[in-house]
């Protein structure tokens, strides 16, 4: 089964709404894939995902219910197939961690995957709704593309 590890700054917006969501998206198509989340950044740990992240995922039928903030550890390189940042400051920071002979492959997520060509998942914390709203249209379509192209059901 593939492993997947999202990774932001603070594990409570970004990262947590792709575990939800690639999550989601894998039961519905009946595919298993085994996805958690974390952050580069120690201030949230324990902490349940915002509740902005939350409320706009819900609306679109997908719950975040159960999952807390963790931070990212190098023993995460070897756990997972792919580790997956959100944006090229995380990417940045997890390259500075990463270990010689790390198995995971790393990768800025929105490079690989997805058709809206934003590169970066930005960070919606100081923002409005919106810009919630937008994390969520990026992770649903790159999620999408994602288990399109690499998981095998
Ligand atoms: P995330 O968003 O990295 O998507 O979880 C943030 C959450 C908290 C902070 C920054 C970004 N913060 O500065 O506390």
């Amino acid at each position: 089964m593939i492993k997947v590890l999202f990774v932001c700054l603070g594990n409570i917006c970004r990262s947590p709404t792709a575990e939800a969501v690639l999550r989601s998206m894998a039961k519905q198509q009946g595919i298993t894939v085994d996805v958690d989340s974390a952050g580069t950044a120690a201030y949230h740990i324990g902490k349940s995902p915002d509740s902005r992240s939350q409320q706009v995922a819900l609306k679109r039928g997908i719950s975040m219910v159960g999952q807390s903030a963790r931070q990212v550890m190098p023993d995460d390189f070897y756990d997972f197939d792919y580790i997956f940042a959100m944006d090229k400051s995380n990417y940045q920071d997890l390259q500075s961690i990463k270990p010689a002979n790390a198995s995971a492959q790393l990768a800025l997520f929105l490079n690989e995957y997805g058709t809206m060509n934003t590169g970066e998942v930005p960070d919606p914390y100081y923002g409005g709704n919106s810009g919630f709203e937008w994390v969520l249209d990026l992770l649903e379509d790159a999620c999408e593309q994602f288990l399109k192209t690499k998981v095998v059901s």
